[in-house]
């Protein structure tokens, strides 16, 4: 039987812990050791932190990241300063003034390429994510159009048919791992609506590439450079090197192909036909670079989304009954989603907002300060790394009262502070494709429900770190129901 909406809020109140697989008390109590602060301090300026020895703080971080950074929050308060190997010392934020502060800061004064700089080797050098200043602005120009609300359409049908034609192969009434399933639904999404792949057998030589170098991904210790060491073919990070200068040329064909071709509808197409200020079309690297950054930063994390809300439906049997009537009301009848009615899907996308409040898939933003400044009341000197955690705003009792309980009302006629609830990071470098990931959702969730009901099958889901993202531990099983 289906947990209650109030115990499966105060499962998650125990559960919601994270990556390792040993009692949710043993995390927390080894977190709140890391996070203690010494005596003496640090003897820098900077706000107060964890004294634990950096490589420990690293670990904790990645590898139980909520209960160090709720343990970080009550030992040190809203502002706490995190020592990591290799990168500098990061004053974290969890005050949404203080972040509100940050998301302010022009990119004279704040870098947040420079703080994905790890992300480099996987994304090239061109990538909008790795870049700064006039830079990034002029990337980040050619990027957005494709991204804006009013191309969500030419995406929808893709996103409805690819999801459909998943939805009938998935068994009835026998678990599955849903997150394998999600993954798999938004890397076709992408390969049809960014690089406007066909099926074939380009595209099945470029889906196992990229599955294969994205698997290599998932050990969060590659977001950490003294991992990304290349130590022959048969060590992962060689593999993973290997791997990406197999995509580079299967990428190298396809824009040859496309700029033989007449335009279409996908983003390639948009992003061939870009010009930057000074009137230069974008050059093959650039475009395989930004590409490679769609495929990387909008896949996974849309799949993750997509599983944590199935979750939450499963275990909020009143929530999925209102998203089931209001669905039947849009569908009125007809056989498939009309994309264009999905806006009308207005609880279903408070349900996707909130399952984002409570499980944000990137716990996180970074910046690196370049020149002194003042955040929080707090003056930052350049060199030092700037973070704002969205996972601990977005649990702030002072701003969302009851945290823990799940209630897509929040989301109803209110909308939130971009500084109270921010998902898709802020600022300058708000995430490009925040509409056309909710809007997937939407898509997505509606074209499973019309036909299926999820159920949970393990009562507690834990936390995952997965490269970057927090995803539902052990793929998250699930059993669909016909309705
Ligand atoms: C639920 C899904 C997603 C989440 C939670 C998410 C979250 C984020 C976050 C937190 C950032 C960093 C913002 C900052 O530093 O302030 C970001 C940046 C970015 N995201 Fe997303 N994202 C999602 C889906 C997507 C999709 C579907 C795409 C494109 C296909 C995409 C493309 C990007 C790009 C290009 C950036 C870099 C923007 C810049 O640096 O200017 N994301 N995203």
């Amino acid at each position: 039987m289906a947990p209650s909406a109030n115990s499966a809020d105060s499962a998650h109140a125990a559960c919601d812990a994270d990556s390792v697989d040993i009692p949710v008390s043993m995390v927390d109590a080894f977190a709140r050791r890391v996070a203690h602060a010494a005596p003496d301090g640090r003897g820098d300026a900077l706000p107060s932190g964890p004294s634990a020895p950096a490589a420990v703080q690293m670990l904790s971080f990645l590898l139980t990241p909520q209960a160090f950074l709720r343990a970080v929050r009550d030992e040190h308060g809203k502002t706490a300063t995190l020592r990591i190997p290799g990168i500098p010392p990061l004053v974290q934020f969890s005050d949404p003034a203080a972040v509100r502060e940050v998301f302010a800061t022009g990119d004279d004064a704040m870098h947040a390429g420079e703080a994905n700089s790890v992300l480099e080797p996987f994304l090239g050098s061109y990538s909008v994510l790795v870049l700064d200043g006039a830079r990034h602005r002029s990337q980040r120009r050619l990027l957005l159009p494709p991204f804006r609300g009013d191309r969500m359409r030419a995406y929808g049908e893709a996103m409805r048919d690819i999801t459909a034609s998943a939805v009938r192969a998935w068994p009835r009434n026998e678990r599955f791992p849903m997150q394998r399933e999600s993954q798999a639904i938004t890397l076709e999404v992408i390969l049809r609506t960014v690089f406007g792949m066909e099926d074939g057998a380009d595209q099945d030589r470029m889906r196992d590439l990229l599955s294969a170098a994205l698997r290599i991904l998932d050990n969060p210790l590659y977001i950490v450079k003294t991992f990304q060491r290349d130590l022959g073919p048969r060590s992962p990070w060689g593999r993973f090197l290997r791997l990406r200068a197999d995509i580079y040329a299967e990428m190298d064909a396809l824009i040859a192909r496309r700029r033989a071709d007449e335009p279409r509808e996908d983003i390639l197409s948009m992003l061939l036909a870009a010009k930057h200020e000074d009137g230069a079309p974008m050059s093959d690297e650039e475009i395989r670079d930004e590409l490679f950054t769609l495929l990387v930063a909008g896949h996974e994390t849309t799949a993750t989304a997509i599983s944590w809300t199935l979750h939450r439906l499963s275990i909020h049997p009143d929530v999925l009954a209102r998203v089931h009537a209001e669905l039947d009301t849009v569908l009125a009848g007809s056989r498939e989603l009309d994309v264009d009615r999905s806006r009308e899907l207005v609880y279903l996308d408070a349900v996707c907002k909130e399952a984002l409040r409570m499980h944000p898939v990137i716990p996180g933003v970074g910046r690196v300060v370049k020149k002194p400044t003042r955040i929080g009341g707090v003056d930052l000197p350049a060199g030092v790394a700037v973070g704002c955690s969205i996972y601990l705003v977005h649990f702030d009792p002072d701003t969302w009262p009851d945290p823990e309980r799940f209630d897509p009302t929040r989301f109803l006629d209110h909308k939130p502070a971009p500084y109270t609830y921010f998902p898709f990071g802020g600022g300058l470098r708000r995430c490009i494709g925040e509409a056309f990931a909710l809007y997937e959702m939407r898509i997505v969730i509606a074209t499973i429900l019309k036909d299926l009901a999820p159920v949970a099958e393990v009562p507690h889901v834990r936390t995952q770190r997965r490269n970057i993202t927090l995803t539902p531990a052990g793929g998250l099983p699930i059993r669909m129901r016909p309705r």
